[in-house]
């Protein structure tokens, strides 16, 4: 069944969620979050996104030592950009961050289409998780992606969620 009619329905009932049920995601639906990764668009198609999937007792209870922002999620997908496999521009501009965040852009509006709640997390020290994960030295995490069943205290957070700039305040027509 089908929740959402267009993209932009399903665009403005995402919120953070902050709060989560204490069961799993189905496995289906990390399936398909890592599809919708696969099929993003990056620089040059060089695809530098790489994508941990925590969730194991050992790896949830780390990666909530490493961010005050974890919540209960039972999911955390560390997204990260491998900054060697990304296009690099001539001006210098390395294009990692940028995939990597398209792609993870992607998995959370397809966790959303799942009935899924999400958080995109940056709170995190980047050297701290990366020593902790021993990840490559190349990658860099560019956010932590919460996914679980929103609990029934889930709510969008007031001032935050609903506190948004008219479209001309941040949009020039030349
Ligand atoms: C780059 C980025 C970093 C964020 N970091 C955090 C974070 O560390 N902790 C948190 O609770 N929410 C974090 N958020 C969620 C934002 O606070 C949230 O998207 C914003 O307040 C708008 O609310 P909404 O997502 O409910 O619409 C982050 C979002 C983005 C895009």
């Amino acid at each position: 069944m089908k929740n959402f009619d267009t993209f932009l329905e399903l665009a403005e009932s995402r919120y953070s969620v902050r709060s989560f049920e204490d069961r799993q995601i189905d496995r289906e639906v990390v399936q398909k979050m890592l599809r919708a990764a696969q099929v993003s668009p990056t620089a040059h198609n060089n695809q530098p996104q790489r994508i941990y999937v925590l969730q194991s007792e050992e790896a949830i209870a780390k990666v909530r030592s490493l961010s005050h922002y974890t919540f209960n999620a039972p999911t955390v997908f560390m997204v990260c950009a491998d900054l060697d496999a990304a296009w690099h521009g001539r001006d210098g501009h390395n294009s990692g961050q940028v995939d990597a965040a398209i792609a993870a852009t992607h998995m959370m509006m397809t966790a959303c289409d799942e009935g899924l709640g999400t958080c995109w997390v940056r709170g995190f020290d980047k050297d701290e998780i990366a020593r902790a994960f021993g990840l490559p030295e190349q990658y860099e995490v560019v956010c932590l992606l919460l996914a679980g069943y929103p609990s029934e205290k889930a709510a969008p957070l007031k001032g935050w969620h609903d506190k948004r700039k008219r479209i001309e305040e941040f949009t020039q027509i030349l």
